[in-house]
């Protein structure tokens, strides 16, 4: 049986369709609400509305489920590995062997990037933020890659697909090396992707560097965690950018800004300071106070998420690779590692905290994870962003392929001054 809707307003009703997904609540199509009844719908921050059809990622967040291309993210953390989920993000199945082979062997020989944007790096400041850096120099490759910037070709898609996948490890490593005065380091496409990108971040030329496989898969994990989690802040960043038909590497840039933000991909930064600044376990009620004071606008960094009500699933892994590469770095007595297990367990026992649903995120572990890795705060955001690129990259391909594809521009609910008339200066 068809479902719909009907919705009457005044003295008219108008029947709404209804779809129905794969997974998750049903959706009312209410395209036509506006011609026939002359209102808008208001839902500030999409808490209730569904901005696009796509068949990329599922999450239930009463479940604590996440699903790629159907495939549970605990199953694929487990047995398959960043490349392969990125070929399934990109094509929507798990490849064969050849498939695998050729898609590896083609992003690996892009992960070079354009020599003179060596010099393009050279103009930022030695201590500006890796990721205000990665913001510029992602937007610039729409002036280094000219033969992949038409939108309306899909061939010149698939190759800016493989160049964003395959460079953006490199221009987050660029970034770091230059933050901290070391010279770059060139891709090396003997290595995976993570061992590569971990190269790339802790070699120097002067002495051989061996990368550690534990530290390497670990790098990996975190990759995959991060590689898609369907229409969030960043992602529908992207998609709006790209409805205009702005190029992949501008609207890549555009998602890479929004993810910096503290309530965003910025948390896992946010979140490592916020434990070094309570600094010692008998700190933590002091702050678990200060976080459900309603005048104090302090939160709980890493705790919380808009569609989870439940544990984070990506958490659940991340917690048991935060166990293996502390444990492979020797760190077991390190304070701020002390203060996250115990802020785990406080505010997982804390009423304010299980009223609220609020349950850690995978930024809670990711944090301790690169930090014992030997990697800055500041570089946290980074890696997260080039390890969601590959999702960005999927769903702006399947909103360019849709063709009821719209630019996107929402309403608003006016509440400024009616219309009134210019005044001349000297009577005002
Ligand atoms: N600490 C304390 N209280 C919190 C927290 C927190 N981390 N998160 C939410 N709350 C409270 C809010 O004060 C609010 O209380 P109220 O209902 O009494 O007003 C309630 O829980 C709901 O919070 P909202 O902000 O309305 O939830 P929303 O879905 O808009 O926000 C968000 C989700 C932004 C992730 C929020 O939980 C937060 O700021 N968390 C900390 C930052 C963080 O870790 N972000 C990472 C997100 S995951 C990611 O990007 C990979």
């Amino acid at each position: 049986m068809t479902k719909s809707a009907s919705l009457t307003f005044g003295d008219k009703t108008v029947d709404l369709p209804v779809r129905s997904p794969t997974a998750g609540p049903d959706v009312l199509d209410i395209r036509k609400l506006y011609g026939e009844l002359d209102v808008f719908t208001y839902d500030p921050g999409f808490t209730s509305t569904a901005s696009c059809d796509s068949a990329i990622t599922f999450i239930d967040g009463d479940k604590g489920e996440l699903l790629h291309r159907g495939y549970p993210i605990e199953q694929l953390a487990e047995q398959s590995c960043f490349l392969e989920v990125c070929y399934l993000l990109l094509y929507g199945d798990l490849p064969s062997k050849a498939q695998m082979e050729e898609f590896r062997t083609t992003v690996t020989r892009h992960t070079m990037v354009h020599e003179q944007m060596h010099n393009f790096f050279r103009g930022f400041r030695r201590d500006a933020h890796p990721m205000a850096t990665m913001v510029g120099v992602v937007g610039a490759m729409s002036a280094f890659y000219h033969d992949s910037t038409d939108i309306t070709d899909p061939h010149q898609r698939e190759v800016a697909s493989f160049r964003l996948i395959a460079k953006l490890p490199t221009i987050a490593a660029m970034a770091y090396k230059y933050a901290i005065g070391q010279p770059f380091v060139y891709p090396r496409n003997d290595l995976d992707y993570a061992s590569n990108f971990l190269h790339m971040c802790f070699s120097v030329p002067a002495e051989p560097y061996e990368v550690n496989p534990i530290l390497a898969k670990a790098m990996d994990r975190i990759m995959l965690l991060h590689a898609d989690h369907e229409q969030n802040a960043s992602t529908s960043t992207v998609r709006l950018a790209g409805s205009s038909g702005a190029n992949p590497f501008a609207c890549i840039a555009a998602g890479i800004a929004c993810l910096w933000g503290p309530a965003h991909g910025g948390a896992n930064q946010a979140c490592l300071e916020m434990l070094r600044e309570i600094g010692s376990v008998d700190r933590i009620p002091e702050f678990i106070e200060r976080a459900k004071d309603k005048n104090d606008p302090f939160r709980l960094m890493g705790f919380g998420h808009r569609v989870y009500k439940n544990f984070d699933p990506r958490a659940k892994v991340m917690k048991e690779s935060a166990d293996e590469v502390l444990e492979l770095m020797g760190i077991h007595n390190n304070p701020t590692l002390q203060v996250a297990k115990e802020l785990e367990r406080i505010a997982l026992e804390d009423e304010y905290f299980i009223s609220k649903k609020l349950y850690p995120n995978v930024d809670f572990y990711s944090g301790i994870i690169l930090d014992a890795m030997g990697f800055p705060t500041a570089m946290f955001t980074p890696i997260f962003a080039l390890s969601r690129t590959v999702g960005w990259i999927s769903q702006w391909k399947e909103m360019i392929s849709d063709p009821s594809l719209k630019i996107g521009r929402p309403r608003q609910l006016y509440t400024g001054p009616a219309r009134r008339d210019y005044t001349d200066l000297e009577t005002r």
